[in-house]
């Protein structure tokens, strides 16, 4: 993203003529910036190891498309997500599936598209994993996501990795799984997996979690050696220039020398693929004291009332900054919906600004909160801006809402 002649543009193509094009609120990605991060994955992983694209970050089809094309495979957690990425003819041996909550039906989808793996968080899940394959008479292959009981330095919403989380199977519980797998040969035990929470920036907690993993598969007691680890996601990302993260190689390169080369690797990234590649797009409606009222609100991108978490908010027209600092609120009626207390534009009505860092976890965790319709998406691509997502009608709204008389 560059300022040219003071208007702000995304690959030679600028926001301005987006908006007169998809008008606001839309969210816009960068085809470019997705497969330079997809590229600085594949060129440190070694041949055999995996990346898989975590869908719950970004879930547009085109998107799955893109990165499908890339020969990178997908993290799912509901049927859904899996839905969605067979209907792009993603390849099943690439798919992995986590989640504490699958159901029967979800599982026995799974099971039948022989999926790469079922990535197990708890006991009770692998007694219906091995009734479902009994009753079919088919087999399933499936990764122990454990809980390595460490509590990393995040956001509180965004820690998975601890002995209070309800993610992952407790060390206390292995044991009992492991009985199971071992007297069912129709349960084929790939891998184990852990995934200790996103915006993870201190590399000494993956560190910690895969020193763990390497000690439990020394002790489990298998018939066969596991093929691989899945590391999860949560590498974090740079929202402000200044930030300090691990880059994409730095991180892939650390995990791969912790653990034996005769164990392949899965990571399951989401916001380092898609987070910087994303912006959302909004006009100023109006100006109250130091309040700006933007078209987009919590509706569009929940992120800041959710985690609190800080997005560059940059005017589409370049401005110096004020020595005044303003609130950039949205329309929804909820105290909660703003999405910066501390902007330094003195901006008038009818200004557009652009959200950074919205591309993972923006539009996939959209409502239509305030019977707000939800945003287009616009892939731009050499040059060229590609409407993916069309903005939601009134019709299209009300559309599930049958039976009134
Ligand atoms: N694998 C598993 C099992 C996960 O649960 C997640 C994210 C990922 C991979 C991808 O993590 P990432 O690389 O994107 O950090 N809505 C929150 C993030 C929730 C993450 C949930 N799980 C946010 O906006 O920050």
């Amino acid at each position: 993203m560059e300022y040219k002649n003071n208007r702000l543009s995304l690959d030679g193509v600028f926001f301005e003529d987006i908006c007169s094009k998809h008008s606001t609120p839309s969210y816009i990605y960068s085809r470019n910036e997705i497969l330079s991060n997809i590229n600085s994955y594949k060129i440190n992983i070694d041949s055999d190891d995996l990346v898989c694209f975590s869908v719950k970050s970004s879930n547009n089809l085109h998107i799955l498309k893109l990165i499908s094309s890339q020969g990178l495979g997908f993290d799912v957690v509901s049927g859904g997500e899996l839905n969605k990425v067979l209907y792009i003819n993603a390849d099943t041996n690439k798919i992995v599936f986590s989640g504490v909550g699958k159901t029967e039906q979800d599982l026995t989808y799974a099971i039948k598209n022989n999926i790469k793996s079922i990535n197990v968080e708890s006991l009770s899940e692998l007694k219906l994993i091995s009734k479902i394959v009994q009753e079919l008479d088919t087999s399933a292959n499936i990764a122990l996501r454990l809980n390595p009981e460490i509590k990393s330095k995040t956001h509180p919403y965004l820690e998975t990795g601890s002995s209070e989380s309800k993610f992952g199977i407790a060390k206390s519980e292995l044991h009992k799984c492991m009985r199971i797998i071992k007297n069912q040969n129709n349960i084929n035990l790939k891998g184990l997996a852990f995934h200790i929470g996103s915006e993870i920036k201190d590399f000494s907690y993956f560190k910690r979690a895969i020193n763990f993993m390497l000690d439990q598969i020394k002790l489990l007691d298998m018939n066969k050696p596991i093929e691989f680890l899945d590391v999860g996601g949560g590498l974090a990302i740079k929202y402000f220039d200044n930030d300090k993260t691990l880059s994409i190689e730095e991180f892939v390169k650390k995990v791969r020398m912790l653990v034996p080369n005769d164990i392949n690797l899965i990571f399951e990234p989401g916001k380092s693929i898609v987070g910087n590649a994303g912006y959302l797009m909004s006009k100023v409606l109006y100006k109250k004291k130091n309040i700006l009222i933007i078209d987009a609100g919590m509706s569009d991108h929940i992120r800041t009332p959710l985690y609190g978490a800080k997005h560059n908010i940059l005017p589409v027209r370049k401005k110096s900054k004020s020595k005044n600092k303003f609130t950039v609120a949205g329309p929804i009626c909820e105290s909660a919906d703003y999405f910066d207390k501390n902007f330094r534009y003195s901006l008038d009505e009818g200004d557009l600004v652009v959200i950074g860092s919205s591309g993972a976890y923006g539009f996939s965790m959209s409502s239509n909160y305030n019977a707000r319709l939800k945003p287009p998406e616009v892939l731009i691509s050499n040059k060229q801006m590609r409407l993916i997502r069309k903005r939601e009608t009134f019709d299209d709204y009300i559309s599930e809402e049958t039976g009134l008389e």
